[in-house]
C-alpha cells in the first residue's frame, strides 16, 4: 500500500504537527447576564455554570478572566417586568444600569472589547425585538429609530462592539448612519447576519424572563430550512457595513458558516447558544458524554468550519480549564 493515512496520525507529535485548528483565548467572547443592584449572583437552571451578575460580582468575575487572557464579553441585561415598556424606553437611557456598566467594565478594563446587544426584546413588554403594533405586528421601520438610539447611547457609554441581534431589514445601514453622524466612526458593528428562529435560544430566555408575550419571532428571524436567505442577508450586511458578520446559533448551521467563509473575506463570528450548551451541561451531568471532551470538540468544529470569533459560555471554563 503506497498511500496510509495512517501514517500521519500514529504519533501524537506527528498529529501536531499536522493540525489546523487550535481554539485559544484570541478567539473567545463571553455573553454575560447582568443584573441590577449589588451582591447578585443567580445561577441560571438550565445552563449549570452561568449566572446573572450584579456589576460589582461581574467584575470580580472579568479580573480573574481577563487575567486569563479573556479579550471580549458580550453582555446582555435582566430587566424586572416593571421596568419593560411598549417602545424599550430604557434601552436608550444612558443612566439606566446597563449603560452605566458598560462605562465601568471599560474604566476597569481598557482592553477588554465589549460588546453590547442591540434589540428590543429584554427592555420590551411585548418581549419582541422590535415595536409590536396593535394588531401584534412587527413594525420595522418604526423599529430603526429605537435601535439606533439604542446603539448610540451603548457606544457614548463606551461600547467596543455594537451587535444588533433584532433582524430588521436595514438595521445595519441605519446603525451605522447613527453612530458616525454622533461621532463614532470607529465603533464596530458586529452584526447577527444569519440569525435563526431557534428553540436553542430557551435557556437564554429564561435567563432574562424575555420571551415574546405573543406569538413567536419568524416574521423576521430566518426559517432554518432555507440556506439561501442566509447569502442574502450576507450581501446585504456587507453593503450596509458591518465588520464582522455572525452566524446564530452555531452548532447546528456550521454549513452556514462555510457559505459565509466561502463568500465573503469579512471576519466570521458564530454564535455557539445558549440551548446548545446547556445540552452539553445536561448530557454530561446524566454521565452520558464527556463534557469537557465534548466542549473542546465543539469549540474547535466552529474553527474549523471558518469562524473567526467564538461567542460561548464556555469561555470561562475553557480559560479555566475546568468544567460544572
Ligand atoms: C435577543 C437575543 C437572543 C439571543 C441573543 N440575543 C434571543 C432571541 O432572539 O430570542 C440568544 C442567545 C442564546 O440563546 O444564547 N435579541
Amino acid at each position: 500500500m503506497r498511500q496510509r493515512p495512517r501514517r500521519l496520525r500514529c504519533s501524537e507529535s506527528t498529529r501536531n504537527f499536522v493540525e489546523q485548528y487550535k481554539v485559544t483565548n484570541h478567539d473567545l467572547m463571553a455573553p454575560f447576564f447582568l443584573l441590577e443592584g449589588t451582591q447578585k449572583k443567580v445561577p441560571v437552571d438550565s445552563m449549570p455554570g452561568q449566572f446573572r451578575f450584579s456589576l460589582d460580582l461581574l467584575l470580580e468575575e472579568l479580573k480573574e478572566l481577563v487575567s486569563l487572557g479573556l479579550q471580549g464579553i458580550a453582555l446582555f441585561p435582566c430587566l424586572s417586568d416593571e421596568s419593560k415598556d411598549k417602545r424599550a424606553t430604557l434601552s436608550h437611557d444612558s443612566n439606566h444600569f446597563y449603560q452605566k456598566a458598560i462605562r465601568e467594565i471599560k474604566n476597569h478594563f481598557p482592553k477588554l472589547i465589549v460588546m453590547t446587544d442591540v434589540a428590543m426584546d429584554p427592555y420590551s413588554s411585548d418581549g419582541h425585538d422590535g415595536l409590536v403594533s396593535a394588531d401584534g405586528e412587527i413594525l420595522n421601520d418604526e423599529t430603526l429609530d429605537i435601535l439606533c438610539k439604542m446603539a448610540v447611547t451603548q457606544a457614548q457609554s463606551g461600547a467596543d462592539w455594537i451587535g444588533p441581534s433584532d433582524m430588521m431589514d436595514g438595521r445595519v445601514a441605519a446603525i451605522r448612519e447613527a453612530l458616525d453622524q454622533a461621532g463614532f466612526e470607529s465603533t464596530i458593528i458586529i452584526s447577527y447576519t444569519a440569525k435563526y428562529a431557534s428553540s436553542f435560544y430557551g435557556p437564554f430566555r429564561d435567563a432574562l424572563d424575555s420571551q415574546p408575550k405573543a406569538g413567536d419571532k419568524k416574521s423576521y428571524q430566518m426559517n432554518y430550512a432555507n440556506r439561501s436567505s442566509a447569502m442574502r442577508e450576507l450581501s446585504l450586511d456587507e453593503k450596509e457595513g458591518a465588520d464582522i458578520v455572525m452566524v446564530k446559533p452555531g452548532l447546528s448551521y456550521l454549513d452556514i458558516i462555510r457559505d459565509f467563509k466561502e463568500r465573503t473575506i469579512l471576519p466570521i463570528a458564530a454564535y455557539n447558544v445558549s440551548g446548545e450548551y446547556a445540552m452539553v451541561k445536561a448530557a454530561h451531568h446524566q454521565g452520558y458524554i464527556n463534557g469537557p471532551q465534548v466542549m473542546e470538540e465543539t469549540l474547535c468544529s466552529f474553527k474549523r468550519a471558518g469562524a473567526d470569533i467564538i461567542l460561548t459560555y464556555f469561555a470561562g471554563e475553557y480559560l479555566r480549564g475546568e468544567f460544572y
